[in-house]
């Protein structure tokens, strides 16, 4: 697949879950949650990544509002200028905007835990196929910030999907850095066998 080819995937999976209705959603992040919910790896997780949805992305912010009721270390990512931070949030603290106008935790002394901390990161993704490739939106940060760390060392990396995201084969490069799991608003897919808890 040239770089052509994988800009036009790109458009049209955001041009798809873009199009879905707020009903839609908020029914798919409902969804997403009860899915999630049956993870045995989230109930023993303390400190848990997630992120504030975007551009159509699925959102868990229904499972952030569970997870840091039930005592859970919750963290978003920040914007650094080749990486992501992580800084811990749980709903109504402040949030600022980043040069993407992405919403992020504004700095408070002590509140971020470095990537390799984090027991879960639950990563919003473009597109996915079953082998557990992961197209994002091409900025590549979450791979940069992952490729700092080797394989064994890596939190258990689970990206969130709408369903009508998949793809039947990804393009993949030496850079990208392979999901353990995806949940989607109807499925659970495990990927790889070697890191499934
Ligand atoms: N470990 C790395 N070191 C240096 N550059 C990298 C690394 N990983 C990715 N990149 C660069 O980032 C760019 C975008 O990568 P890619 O197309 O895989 O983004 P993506 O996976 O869709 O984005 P993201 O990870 O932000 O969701 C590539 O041009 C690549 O050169
Ligand atoms: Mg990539």
């Amino acid at each position: 697949m040239t770089s052509l080819q994988k800009s036009a995937l790109r458009r049209s999976l955001r041009e798809r879950r873009r199009g879905l209705s707020v009903n839609a959603q908020r029914t798919a992040s409902r969804n997403l949650d009860t899915q999630l919910r049956a993870l045995p790896v989230l109930r023993s997780a303390r400190n848990i990544a997630l992120y504030l949805a975007n551009d159509g992305e699925i959102s868990p912010y229904t499972t952030l509002r569970r997870l840091s009721r039930m005592g859970k270390r919750c963290y978003l990512p920040c914007l650094r200028r080749t990486h992501l931070a992580f800084r811990s949030h749980r709903p109504g603290q402040t949030l600022r905007s980043n040069r993407f106008d992405i919403p992020e935790p504004a700095p408070r002394r002590g509140t971020d835990l470095p990537v390799a901390a984090m027991d879960v990161i639950l990563l919003p993704l473009v597109g996915f196929d079953r082998k557990g490739n992961r197209l994002g939106m091409g900025g590549g940060f979450y791979d940069r910030t992952l490729a700092r760390l080797s394989p064994m060392k890596r939190p258990l990396l689970i990206g969130l999907a709408h369903h009508c995201q998949e793809v039947e084969q990804l393009p993949v490069q030496s850079w990208d850095i392979p999901l353990d799991a995806v949940v989607t608003d109807k499925s659970v897919y495990w990927l790889k066998q070697r890191r499934r808890p």
